[in-house]
């Protein structure tokens, strides 16, 4: 009777499915001391809040989403997606590059997906062979081992920043070039995820020199094992808050300027996320979009991605496919949302700079952190700090390697108080 409830009702993966998410774990803690009548600060949940502790809401998706026909609301989307949305997700990965890759004759596959969540699921399913490991930072976010383990895929980690400053301030290039050699030399494919710009959990975003560099050593491991196929997938689940959001089409068009040869087994991927750009987290809305200058590759990836949906959630939701098309095809609301997105980037901008000032004056030794919704301390005990940060009432999120500051959640008069209270637990 020591076997763990119903184990012989699941299978063996099953039975390693087990845990209450960490994060949402310390929300509730949050929400308890908040509930108790305690002056609490949240710095836990991954959703970006407006000062007053309110869920921001970019007030233009909301009312075209409920000016939208029923229709849209109850039909099926196409199983690919919607062909509206699709476009619209191309130039929402590659931004004002799309044109220049278009020009030179580079073919576009977008799957439409129930979130960023689902593009990665559709690109750890199709396009690494079972077995293999897919090569990750080592601080990266969570739930990526899971979908990992749920396609029967291993993991690999390069370090997150150097060790020591090399020519990239932060990318660990030489690290990252001897794990992609070690992985082409074992396995059938080399895939690589890299959240960039504004990582979650650290809020880094890659410098122009450092992407160039990821890029050429991905492409020249791809010419030298022919028969090994590279994926490069991207995740940009929080890029449309990053000061560059489109940096990495810059960095494809660069090289394809310069003259680097595309070898046939090499696929770029975006995972794509309309949760936070559109602050329609519960819509389940995303794509996961391919590029290949052989317009035969995306045709029969189209195909793959398109299948693989079907099988797994059949047609992604529909109503904000439509809206989000209907928003962006419109000059006038269009540049509504994008005003709103301004001022939301705003708000986290604000909140990192007075947090990265004030832990300068108070000399805790957080991470580089540029963009998005989080920033990081690296640390060897974790909950230690974020138990102690709790005494204090200010609540973080304690993960593998360090801590989660939830700039995204805090109110901006809470941020100096959040610095402060590390300081004095780190002392
Ligand atoms: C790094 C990263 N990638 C992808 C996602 C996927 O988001 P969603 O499935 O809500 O679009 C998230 C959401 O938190 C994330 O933090």
């Amino acid at each position: 009777m020591d076997e763990a409830p119903g184990a012989s009702l699941v299978n063996a993966l099953a039975s390693t499915r087990q845990g209450n998410d960490t994060i949402f774990g310390w929300y509730a803690r949050y929400l308890a001391a908040k509930e108790e009548g305690h002056d609490a600060v949240n710095g836990t949940a991954g959703i970006l809040l407006e000062n007053d502790g309110t869920l921001a809401i970019n007030q233009v998706v909301d009312r075209m989403l409920r000016e939208a026909p029923a229709l849209e609301f109850s039909s099926y989307a196409p199983l690919k997606g919607l062909p509206d949305f699709l476009d619209l997700s191309i130039s929402l990965a590659l931004g004002q590059h799309r044109d220049a890759l278009q020009s030179m004759g580079f073919g576009f596959v977008s799957t439409a997906s129930p979130g960023g969540s689902g593009a990665l699921f559709l690109a750890a399913n199709n396009l690494c062979e079972r077995g293999d490991a897919i090569l990750l930072r080592d601080r990266h976010w969570g739930p990526y081992a899971g979908f990992l383990k749920g396609c029967g895929l291993e993991m690999a980690t390069w370090p997150l920043l150097p060790e020591t400053e090399g020519d990239y301030p932060y990318f660990a290039d030489e690290a990252f070039e001897a794990s992609v050699e070690q992985l082409a030399q074992s396995q059938n494919t080399v895939m690589v995820w890299l959240n960039d710009p504004a990582h979650n959990p650290t809020g880094l975003t890659m410098t122009a020199e450092g992407r160039r560099a990821a890029l050429d050593i991905m492409m020249a491991s791809a010419s030298k094992y022919p028969d090994v196929g590279h994926t490069l997938l991207l995740d940009t689940a929080y890029s449309l808050y990053a000061n560059e959001p489109h940096g990495w089409g810059q960095t494809i068009v660069d090289a394809m300027e310069d003259g680097t040869p595309w070898p046939e087994n090499f696929l770029i991927t975006y995972a794509l996320s309309l949760s936070k750009s559109h602050t329609a987290y519960g819509l389940r809305t995303g794509a996961l979009i391919g590029i290949h200058p052989d317009q035969s590759v995306t045709e029969r990836l189209r195909d793959i991605f398109g299948t693989t949906g079907r099988q797994t959630w059949s047609a992604a939701p529909r109503i904000l496919q439509y809206t989000a098309a209907q928003l962006h095809g419109n000059e006038e609301s269009a540049e509504e949302w994008s005003q709103e997105r301004e001022r939301l980037q705003g708000l986290l901008t604000e909140r990192r700079d007075m947090f990265v000032n004030a832990c300068q004056e108070y000399g805790v030794p957080i991470n580089p952190t540029h963009d998005g919704f989080f920033a990081w301390l690296e640390h060897d005990d974790p909950e230690s700090i974020t138990e102690a940060c709790a005494e204090h009432h200010v609540y973080l999120v304690p993960l593998r390697g360090g801590i989660r500051i939830g700039l995204c959640a805090m109110p901006s008069d809470a941020v100096e108080r959040v610095a402060k209270t590390l300081a004095t637990v780190l002392s």
